[in-house]
């Protein structure tokens, strides 16, 4: 290599080094697909085993279960749709599909991408403790934010766009408690998310309006 280029790719490195901290989290977290072919409860065993818990152990969610997890909550089931799009693990009036999903964990605050079945990193750093004041908030290994969209809606008023937001989310969130009731796994719903605290690490835009928590992980 030319001495010029040498000392250029040096220089560029030496920016590299500096502008990207060590504990940087990636952009992007890709999801594995879930394992459909893995045993598992039947629906009816799942609700009979679904309830509340909060109290968690203090060890991050496997690959797998947060994986699968976001699947639940809100992952693309089918391609296409009788009137366009593609549709969700969980029904949406005129599949409008209102709610994000973001997810709260120690290394960040991620909203997830359903096309892709990815999570896009919006904040770095662990903001567990702003996700909601109950004591096993901060404690878990992922606490879900819903927010709805509320841009979305072509047609309705406030209070119309937020209920349906609302009854969509209701099938959501009995996903997510499925699935975890199916997996082992500790979860609950949360009204309680104190959206004002979290506000700035959700980054959110206009007419996004936090709706609820649930939050996951793995039993004491
Ligand atoms: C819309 C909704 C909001 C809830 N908010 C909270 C909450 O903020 N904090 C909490 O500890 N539990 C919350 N829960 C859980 C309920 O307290 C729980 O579902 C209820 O006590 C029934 O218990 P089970 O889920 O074990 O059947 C919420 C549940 C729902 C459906």
């Amino acid at each position: 290599m030319p001495a010029n280029a040498l000392t250029m790719t040096l220089a560029f490195l030496t920016v590299l080094a500096i502008s990207a901290p060590a504990s940087a989290q990636p952009a992007a977290v890709k999801l594995a697909q879930p394992d459909f072919n893995a045993p598992g409860l039947t629906v009816l065993k799942a609700l009979q085993n679904r309830k509340s818990d909060r109290a968690f152990a203090d060890r991050d969610l496997d690959l797998r279960h947060l994986s699968e997890v976001l699947w639940a909550a809100g992952g693309i089931n089918r391609q296409e749709m009788p009137g366009g799009g593609v549709g969700r693990t969980a029904p949406s009036g005129r599949n409008v599909q209102a709610i994000e999903i973001f997810a709260v964990t120690r290394d960040g605050v991620y909203r997830y991408d359903p096309p892709a079945h990815e999570l896009k990193l919006v904040t770095g750093g662990d903001h567990r403790a702003q996700a909601g004041d109950q004591d096993y908030v901060a404690a878990a290994p992922l606490n879900l934010i819903y927010v709805a969209d509320l841009n979305k809606f072509t047609s309705g008023g406030e209070a119309d766009k937020k209920l349906a937001a609302a009854i969509d989310l209701g099938h959501i969130s009995e996903n997510v408690y499925l699935y975890c009731a199916s997996a082992g796994l500790n979860v609950v719903a949360r009204t309680s998310i104190k959206p004002g605290n979290l506000a700035s690490a959700l980054k959110l835009e206009a007419g996004r309006l936090p709706m609820m928590g649930q939050t996951i992980g793995y039993k004491q």
